[in-house]
């Protein structure tokens, strides 16, 4: 075999590896645009210290267990599924909007998940807080 041939074989075999690597990864590395939406969490039922981090001060939120969890300019708390119902992507909460909106596509939820702008269609999961000293329960 001379050189040639062994790189164009090489070559080749690479090429009939990758392809079907990408085609096997197009959910994820070969397109980050077009994800699908993670079902909402059931059976939720955990508490988060809400004295340090992100909870500590009005218009924080975070993202635990697949659920957003914020507080909003008021002090109260809110909790909904964090995947955007349209492709997946986590929401983010808007303390200035008392909202969710999606980075991905621009897609928002009221402070109960409800959708008011698309391309979403579906309403994210709403889920019950309370709040006992600084110890915050979310459940279902
Ligand atoms: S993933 Fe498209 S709007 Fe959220």
């Amino acid at each position: 075999m001379t050189r040639k041939e062994f790189f164009s074989r090489v070559g080749f075999g690479a090429a009939v590896v990758l392809v079907p690597a990408c085609i096997g990864g197009l959910a994820s590395s070969c397109s980050e645009d077009e994800g699908s939406p993670v079902p909402a969490p059931t059976n939720v039922d955990f508490t988060l210290d809400i004295s340090t981090g992100a909870l500590a001060t009005n218009g924080g939120f975070l993202v635990h267990g697949g659920i957003v969890v914020a507080r909003t300019n008021t002090g109260d708390f809110l909790a909904v599924s964090a995947s955007c119902t349209h492709q997946g992507t986590n929401v983010n909460y808007n303390a200035a909007g008392n909202n969710f909106i999606c980075p991905n596509h621009g897609a928002r939820f009221s402070s109960t998940g409800v959708v008011t702008q698309g391309p979403a269609t579906s309403n994210l999961q709403q889920y019950n807080t309370e709040l006992t000293g600084n110890s915050l329960h979310v459940y279902s």
